[in-house]
């Protein structure tokens, strides 16, 4: 009787606490969203008071040394970022004047549907034109909107095919920088983000051809850029006549055989939108032993954000280095849709770190007070320290992912 009594005691206050816990989760969820959205808007508006006005059109990329903001032309990498932040601004606010500047900033990268001279692309015209044809359509899922015909559809296939001129069959992969038809193909890890557009591109015009060339890219990436503790290669160099794989570098990490984080992030987000659009358990696994490494690092920060470079030495011990937070911001929103695909107790985990890095950006550890940073959502991401460019400052992919993966939150 004394024993049935404590059991059911025991189950009465078990059963509090989950209440509570699922009350307080979801009060704080929602608070917390709300009040990012609010901070979002506002500082955007702060920025397009300095960007867009009667006589100034600037495409914001970061912020130079004396505070001043760096504006872009539309063929730099990071053209379309600008315009992806204001489509999903629209998105979460619902607010017309948010579309009309994502119209202005999208129209304005026209011509890159015809720009073959580098593999960003994707990244481009994907987070431009392919998101605001989603928003437009009213599609909460990932990708670029339903079929149908119009001028942003024709767009993103123009765009699929420059970007395929870059492909190179004897090696299988596309070919990231340099001229087309050279005889050293370099690849890096960020190129699998390009793939999207392939995908989509397929999807849109019913060309099977595109779908086939991410898939090899993939393909040969899986094979070639990852070591066996589940992290990733920068650059590889391919030999263009044969595929034979010539060097193993990199660009902006601190070495070789170091892990640069952005990259990791490429890597985690890459390898889940191929098994969005294959189901190919292979890519899955790809992006989850990626994942594990970054959570199993000896050297993982308290708060989860990434040294810009896991194995910079001086981010060991309490030295301290300086942390990337846009390798957070996309891997936050990388994890967001990867627990979609997993078993019930991996989702917990993943959506679990995925929170904890978008609650650590949304701190004042990251976040800008409104009216500062340049109109800048967040502060501290690394560019390339090799290069000594842009090294704890703002960036605009930074606030693209950190708003993409708030949406992604907000949908789960
Ligand atoms: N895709 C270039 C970079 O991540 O810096």
């Amino acid at each position: 009787m004394k024993s049935k009594a404590i059991y059911y005691s025991l189950f009465v206050f078990s059963f509090s606490l989950f209440l509570l816990a699922s009350c307080s989760d979801k009060n704080n969820d929602d608070g917390f969203i709300e009040d990012n959205i609010r901070f979002a808007a506002q500082q955007t508006e702060y920025m397009l008071s300095h960007v867009c006005t009667t006589d100034t059109f600037i495409n914001p990329r970061t912020l130079n040394d004396d505070g001043s903001i760096r504006g872009i032309g539309i063929y730099d990498w990071c053209s379309g970022f600008f315009a992806g932040t204001l489509w999903q601004l629209y998105e979460l606010t619902g607010d017309e004047k948010w579309h009309s500047f994502a119209e202005r900033y999208t129209t304005a990268l026209a011509p890159v549907q015809f720009y073959t001279d580098n593999h960003d692309v994707g990244f481009m015209m994907g987070d431009s034109y392919g998101q605001g044809r989603r928003i437009l359509a009213g599609d909460t899922g990932f990708g670029y909107g339903p079929q149908g015909s119009d001028f942003y559809k024709e767009v993103l296939i123009n765009t699929a095919r420059s970007l395929c001129k870059r492909y190179v069959p004897e090696a299988g992969v596309i070919r990231s920088w340099g001229r087309i038809g050279g005889q050293q193909v370099s690849v890096i890890i960020d190129n699998m983000m390009n793939l999207e557009l392939l995908f989509e591109a397929s999807r849109l015009s019913g060309d099977d051809s595109f779908r086939q060339i991410a898939i090899t890219h993939a393909d040969n990436t899986l094979k070639n850029h990852f070591r066996p503790d589940g992290s990733c290669y920068h650059v590889l160099e391919y030999d263009a006549a044969t595929g034979r794989v010539l060097s193993k570098h990199t660009n902006q990490g601190y070495a070789d055989e170091s892990a640069w984080s952005r990259g990791q992030s490429w890597a985690v987000y890459g390898f889940t939108l191929m098994y969005r659009y294959t189901r190919d358990k292979k890519y899955l696994d790809q992006a989850l032993r990626t994942f594990a490494f970054l959570r199993d690092h000896p050297d993982r920060t308290d708060d989860l954000v990434p040294w810009w470079d896991m194995d910079a030495p001086a981010g060991t011990g309490s030295k301290e280095e300086e942390r990337d937070a846009s390798a957070a911001a996309i891997l936050s929103s990388a994890l967001y849709e990867l627990a979609t695909y997993v078993s019930p107790r991996q989702r917990r985990e993943l959506r679990t770190y995925a929170d904890r890095l978008l609650t650590a950006l949304a701190s004042p550890a990251y976040r800008a007070e409104v009216g500062t940073n340049g109109g800048f959502l967040l502060r501290h991401s690394v560019g390339s320290k090799p290069h000594h460019a842009e090294v704890d400052v703002p960036l605009c992919y930074a606030d693209y992912y950190f708003l993409e993966a708030l949406i992604r939150k907000m949908r789960l």
